[in-house]
C-alpha cells in the first residue's frame, strides 16, 4: 500500500506587511531585503489569530478537498514551533474543532522541516495499515517570536498555515523515497529564546548545502534521475538558498516554487502554503515527480520525493 496527499489547503492571514512598512520602523531598506532574500511582503496574523485558527482554517479545507469527514481522521499531527501552548497541542485543539472524534494527535517539533517530518511519520502508520486517514498541518504564528528590533531576522518571517490529508493511493504514486536528519550541534545557529536568534550566514552555508544534497539523494533512493524530476518544492527561506537547490536539479525556474516574495518565511507552514499554490495553478500534474525538501532549526533537514 502506498501514503499519499487526498487533500490540500492553505490559510494566510489578510494583513500584508511589505518592504516599504518595515523601512518605517527599522534601519532597512526594500532593496536590501529583496536581493538579499526574494522577499516582498509577509502576511501577519492579528493578536487575535492564534496558530491553532489558522491550522483550522487550513485543515478545513484539506478535509473537504479529500471528500471525507473529520471523525474519519485517525492521526492529527502539526508542525509548529510556535503552538498556542506547550499544551495542550495544536493537535489536540484541532482534533476537537474538526470533530475528530478521539482520534491520536500530537504536534512535531522539528522547526521548518517539521512539514516533511510530519508526512514521512503519516507515511509509517498508512503503509502499515494501522491507520487510514492521517492530517497533517504546518501551521506557524512566527510574529509573536519576532523581535522587531533585529534587523537581522524581523524582515525574514511571516505568519500562516497549509494542511493535506494523507491516506492510501493506487500503485506507483505518493511518497517514493525520504530523507530526514538532524546535527544538534548546529543548534546554537538557530533558536528561540523568547525571540528568534540566528547566525544567518551560517544557516545559509548549511541550508545551500543540505538542501542540494538531500534532493539528489532522495532522486537516487527512488531509482531516477534529475530528469525525472518534473517540480521543486523546497522551503521557502530565501531565494537565493531556493535558487541553489533548483541549480543542482538543473531544473529551469518555472518547475521551482516561489511563493517566498509573498510570504516570507512561513516556517513549518512554507512547503504546505507552496504545494497548494502550485496544484490550484496547474504546475503540479497528475502523474508529476514532486521534491519536497526543507532545512531548519536543530539544525533539521527533510526531503522526499512523490507521484501526484
Ligand atoms: N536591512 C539592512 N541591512 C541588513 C539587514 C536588513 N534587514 N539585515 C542585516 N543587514 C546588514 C548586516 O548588518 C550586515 O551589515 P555589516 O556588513 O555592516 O555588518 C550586512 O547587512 C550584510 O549581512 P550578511 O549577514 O552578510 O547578509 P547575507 O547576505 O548573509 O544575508 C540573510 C543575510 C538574508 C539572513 C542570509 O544570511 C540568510 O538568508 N540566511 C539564512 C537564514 C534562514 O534561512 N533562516 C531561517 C531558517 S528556517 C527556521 O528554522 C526558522
Amino acid at each position: 500500500m502506498n501514503a499519499g496527499i487526498i487533500g490540500i489547503g492553505r490559510y494566510v492571514p489578510d494583513k500584508s506587511v511589505t518592504n516599504k512598512d518595515l523601512e518605517k520602523i527599522m534601519d532597512t531598506s526594500d532593496e536590501w531585503i529583496r536581493t538579499r532574500t526574494g522577499i516582498e511582503e509577509r502576511r501577519i496574523a492579528d493578536e487575535q489569530t492564534n496558530t491553532s485558527d489558522m491550522a483550522f482554517n487550513a485543515a478545513k479545507r484539506a478535509i473537504e478537498d479529500a471528500g471525507i469527514r473529520g471523525e474519519d481522521i485517525d492521526l492529527i499531527l502539526t508542525a509548529t514551533v510556535t503552538p498556542d501552548h506547550s499544551f495542550p497541542s495544536v493537535s489536540s485543539m484541532l482534533e476537537e474543532k474538526l470533530g475528530a472524534k478521539h482520534c491520536a494527535a500530537m504536534d512535531i517539533s522539528a522547526a521548518c522541516s517539521g512539514f516533511i517530518y510530519g508526512m514521512v511519520t503519516a507515511k509509517q502508520f498508512i503503509e502499515t495499515g494501522t491507520y487510514r486517514y492521517v492530517l497533517i498541518v504546518g501551521a506557524e504564528k512566527l510574529s509573536k517570536l519576532i523581535d522587531w528590533n533585529d534587523r537581522n531576522t524581523a524582515v525574514l518571517f511571516g505568519d500562516g498555515a497549509g494542511a493535506v490529508v494523507m491516506g492510501p493511493v493506487s500503485e506507483g504514486k505518493g511518497i517514493l523515497s525520504f530523507e530526514l536528519g538532524s546535527d544538534g550541534s548546529g543548534g546554537k545557529f538557530l533558536y528561540e529564546d523568547q525571540k528568534i536568534c540566528m547566525n544567518g550566514r551560517e544557516v545559509f552555508k548549511f541550508a545551500v548545502r543540505q538542501m542540494g544534497d538531500s534532493a539528489v539523494r532522495v532522486i537516487e533512493k527512488a531509482g531516477l534521475t534529475k530528469e525525472d524530476v518534473d517540480f521543486l518544492i523546497p522551503h521557502q527561506a530565501n531565494i537565493r538558498i531556493m535558487e541553489s537547490a533548483r541549480q543542482r536539479l538543473d531544473l529551469p525556474a518555472e518547475k521551482m516554487s516561489n511563493t517566498v516574495g509573498k510570504y516570507g518565511n512561513t516556517s513549518a507552514a512554507s512547503i504546505p502554503i507552496s504545494l497548494v499554490e502550485e496544484v490550484e495553478a496547474g504546475k503540479i500534474k497528475d502523474g508529476d515527480s514532486v521534491i519536497m525538501v526543507g532545512f531548519g532549526g536543530g539544525l533539521t533537514w527533510g526531503a522526499l520525493l512523490m507521484k501526484w
